[in-house]
Formats: structure tokens, sequence, C-alpha cells
């Protein structure tokens, strides 16, 4: 088993994880923006889409729309307590019949046929959590795509805000008080994180280099816009597809 799963697997399968990102609009304002982003990219690029896979799906923060337009979709993610958090929202939507659960690993996608579905999503997933394995994974997802891919990620770009301001995430805190451990940890640690702070300028021009965009231009996908900080959209063979 490639170390970049065992890692994975250790980390999100915590029994609370699930909890924990299911509230993730409740306890961070930066959260709600992304969410809303994503999700009117989605809805402007849905025609055409019957059947969708979600890679990293988390709590399902995002299959929930696509199932609510009527599309199949398989929600696939290497941790039970987030899938077990998304079944329970999935019900809760009315969505559950139109939604598979897959417990797997990004590193395992070999035996998905190409074009399985029309379109391959995955947030904040494939290069933060499958690192040095992304570009296996990337490129599995972008096969298994008949029409359109929604890509973005986090932790590799997103260094970059924590590399200039090393509180970036406690200024979008919703409630100083909410029982979220990183949340309290931030809180108690903020101002030791600013005194503490040093930039270092020639480490965050390193990672200033989008990766995800060098990847894909890598497996020849074209034309790729920008549609968010670490999202990117692009035209292929005369369809809007986004790595
Ligand atoms: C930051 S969460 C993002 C969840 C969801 N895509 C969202 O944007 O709300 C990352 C997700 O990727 C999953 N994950 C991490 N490593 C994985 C791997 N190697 N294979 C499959 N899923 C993985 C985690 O369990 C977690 O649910």
């Amino acid at each position: 088993m490639d170390y970049s799963q065992k890692i994975s697997e250790r980390q999100w399968n915590l029994p609370e994880k699930g909890e924990l990102e299911s509230r993730r609009e409740e306890t961070y304002i930066d959260d709600i923006i992304q969410k809303d982003h994503i999700q009117r990219k989605l809805l402007e690029h849905m025609d055409g889409i019957r059947t969708v896979f979600d890679g990293g799906a988390g709590s399902g923060r995002f299959p929930a729309l696509p199932a609510k337009q009527g599309c199949r979709v398989t929600h696939f993610d290497i941790s039970q307590p987030m899938i077990d958090k998304a079944k329970e929202l999935a019900e809760a939507a009315g969505v559950s019949d139109r939604i598979t659960f897959v417990k797997g690993a990004h590193e395992e996608l070999n035996n998905y046929p190409n074009k399985s579905f029309d379109l391959v999503m995955s947030f904040d997933a494939p290069i933060s959590y499958t690192y040095p394995n992304q570009n296996r994974v990337i490129e599995n997802l972008m096969r298994m795509a008949k029409k359109r891919k929604a890509f973005s990620v986090s932790s590799r770009l997103g260094t970059l805000p924590y590399l200039c301001n090393p509180v970036q995430k406690t200024q979008f805190i919703l409630d100083e008080k909410c029982a979220d451990p990183f949340v309290q940890w931030s809180v108690a640690n903020c101002e030791k994180m600013i005194r503490d702070f040093h930039f270092d300028k020639q480490n965050a021009e390193r990672v200033m280099t989008d990766e995800l965009e060098r990847i894909l231009r890598g497996f020849g996908v074209r034309n790729i816009q920008l549609s968010g900080p670490g999202a990117y959209g692009a035209r292929f063979r005369g369809r809007f597809c986004s790595g």
C-alpha cells in the first residue's frame, strides 16, 4: 500500500472527522464562500451530465448538488467516518437513492474503465492528500471522465496563504467559542503564531508555481482558466472541463 494512502487512512479515519468536516460552513466564513463558488461553477456546467464521480467526496458537501439535479453520483472516499456522515446528510436531503457510496483510495482507481462517468470531480483531495502519487491519481481521474472534469487543490498551492499570514484560517472563524478543536487551538495560539512568524520569501516563491496547472498541461489539457484560488476550468475538445 502506498504510504500516502496509509497517511490518509490514519488522518481521515479518525472517528470525529466526518462530523467536523460537515460543519465547515458553520465554522469558517471562507468555507461558505468556497462552497458557494464551486456549486455555482458546477451548476453552470451540468448540461448533458447524467453520471458523476466525486473523488475524496468527504462528508458530502458537493455530491448532493448533482444528485438533486437527477444525476447518479458515485461518492468515493478513503474514510468510513466521512462516508457515514455523508450517508446521513444524503438521507436528510432526500437524495440517498441517487448516490452510491464507495470506500476506496485514489491510489487504486485502475479498475474504473475509461470515460465511465460524464463528470469527474475531486475537490481539495487529489493533490493535497495523495503526494507523491498526485500525477498518477490525476491521470486516472481524467481518463475516467467522458465529458468534464472539475478539480481543486488546497494544501500545496493553498500553503501560500499560510506562508504569508500565520493566522490565515483564524481570521475566518465564525464563533471563537465553538467546540471545534482546531478553532480552540488557533484561538489559544494566535498571539504566539504572530510573534514567532517569519516570512520566507524564497519558500513562498517556490510553492507559487501552480502544481495542478502544470500537471494538467502535462496531460494535454488546453485553455486552462483559473476559476478560483487553486481551481482551474478549461475548454477541452470544444466542451468545458475543469482541471
Ligand atoms: C479536505 S477533505 C475534502 C472533502 C470534499 N471534497 C470537500 O471539498 O468538502 C479531503 C477528503 O479526501 C479524502 N481522502 C484523503 N486521501 C484520500 C485518498 N488517498 N483516497 C481517497 N480519498 C482520500 C478524505 O477522507 C477527505 O474526505
